[in-house]
């Protein structure tokens, strides 16, 4: 098996075959984390741009770990400290990143569809998408497949239920390819006004009741409830959000009581979900977030090593 993309713009578009082995190419990073010297030479002498134009804590931060567990040097930018601040455009800005001749550039941005553009603007250097717009956020799908995968020791026959905001989640709709095309079932429960019919076009199940949309999940996953949407008022507010859909784990241990309950996050407690679910036993998320360095490792490694086999042995420092 092999990844034969030059970049990772989203799910849509791999095979079965290739999540697989993003997957195991990450467990095989996964203890470089846990070794005393967290570092590899793989990318020693490569030059990686994180290029976060809107606010990141978990994907920002894990990238530039990353980047620096494979010894390549990691640039970060934000965009209060870039100069889209004075009013440079993206492709001025890429165009002038560009010229540094990185390797690789990691994007995050509002616009849907601007890692696209920059494929476009930058045809020898490889894009990341760490989140676009409502688009895709691609690393985060295979971060949570990876945690599943370790948890439940299986990516097949599996029903997956997204709770929330999955129509302004670039996390749902990468997960939803994710797990449609490993041909997993995928439900969705919000009210109506988030939770469309039009998701049924992507062969998910749409679920308006969480009490009739928990039974038989393997997996839970809370999705934010983005407080800079709620101008939109596609819900009346979030305390009455949260009387028909805070995740709990009295609800959780009624409906579905085997299941494991994941969060991209940030999480909002006591609109989303519970302190007591967030943080007990059947909660996967920090565990989420620790896979996101392998996760990011295997996708620096594969688009910018030229190399499709890492072997760990090989690479102490
Ligand atoms: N899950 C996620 O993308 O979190 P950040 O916005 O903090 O990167």
């Amino acid at each position: 098996m092999s990844y034969n993309h030059q970049h990772l713009l989203g799910i849509s578009g791999l095979t079965t075959d290739e999540i697989f082995f993003l997957l195991e190419t990450s467990q095989k990073f996964v203890e470089i984390s846990e070794r005393s010297v967290k570092k590899v030479p793989a990318l020693r002498g490569k030059t990686i741009v994180n290029l976060f134009l809107e606010p990141s804590t978990r994907t920002r931060t894990s990238f530039e770990i990353a980047g620096k567990r494979l010894s390549a040097d990691v640039i970060n930018i934000s965009g209060s400290s870039s100069s889209t601040t004075k009013g440079e455009t993206l492709i001025d800005t890429v165009l002038n990143i560009k010229s540094m001749r990185p390797d690789v550039i990691v994007l995050r941005h509002a616009y849907s569809g601007s890692c696209e553009l920059l494929k476009k603007l930058v045809p020898n250097t490889r894009i990341i998408n760490a989140g676009d717009g409502l688009h895709e956020h691609p690393t985060q799908a295979l971060l949570d497949a990876l945690t599943i995968k370790q948890e439940l020791g299986t990516l097949k026959d599996l029903t997956v239920t997204l709770v929330g905001d999955a129509l302004r989640s670039r996390v749902a709709r990468s997960n939803i390819l994710l797990h449609k095309t490993l041909g997993n079932k995928v439900r969705v429960v919000a009210p109506p006004t988030i939770a469309h019919s039009h998701f049924e076009d992507l062969g998910v199940e749409v679920f308006y009741d969480l009490k009739k949309a928990l039974p038989g999940s393997d997996v839970v996953m809370s999705l934010r409830m983005k407080h800079e949407y709620q101008k939109d008022y596609y819900v009346p507010n979030l305390d009455e959000y949260a009387v028909n859909f805070l995740l709990t784990e009295s609800i959780i241990s009624k409906y579905c009581p085997s299941a494991k309950i994941l969060a991209p996050g940030p999480i909002n407690r006591g609109t989303e979900i519970t302190s007591e679910l967030a943080d007990g036993p059947r909660s996967l998320i920090f565990k989420q977030v620790t896979n996101g360095v392998a996760v990011r490792m295997a996708v620096l490694f594969l688009l910018v090593a030229g190399k499709n086999d890492y072997s760990p042995s090989e690479e102490e420092v």
